[in-house]
């Protein structure tokens, strides 16, 4: 990896790290942050947050792309997911749809507060994706 990349997970790591110890997880326990990299180099940061409603829960990377999306940023080139767990893990099924929908070749990265570390692309995590081109409609006959 080039030493700008390094740099720039740095940065990703602690602004992920510090949203995650603002997780609020009262039920899985599981405390997530994500630090979401624009294109100009901007870094937005989310947390999960839970509901006593459960389903109403919503995930660390979609919290940094809501920031994002609000702050007037639309294109991405990385994401870097930290938590406690024993595994580097990849972002859920619903935020791999979330995230695809503005950053198709988005970088995934996940860290373990231990040092564990991960990298995936968003096409490795979501291949043949949903995605906004395909909501045209074909000609009528
Ligand atoms: N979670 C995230 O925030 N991001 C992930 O990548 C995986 C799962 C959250 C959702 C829920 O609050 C808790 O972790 C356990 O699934």
């Amino acid at each position: 990896m080039s030493p700008a990349a390094d740099r720039g997970d740095d940065a990703l790591r602690e602004a992920a790290f510090a949203a995650m110890t603002n997780a609020y997880a009262p039920y899985s326990e599981f405390r997530v942050g994500a630090a979401l990299l624009d294109k100009n180099g901007r870094i937005f940061a989310g947390c999960n947050v839970e509901n006593v409603s459960y389903g109403g829960g919503i995930c660390a990377e979609r919290g940094a792309m809501m920031a994002a999306v609000a702050a007037g940023a639309r294109e991405f080139t990385r994401v870097l997911v930290a938590t406690e767990a024993a595994e580097p893990t990849p972002p859920c099924g619903l935020c791999r749809q979330f995230l695809v929908e503005f950053a198709p070749d988005l970088e995934v990265v996940s860290v373990t507060a231990r040092g564990g570390e991960a990298r995936w692309t968003l096409t490795d995590l979501l291949p043949a994706a949903f995605t906004p081109a395909l909501l045209r409609r074909s000609p009528a006959p």
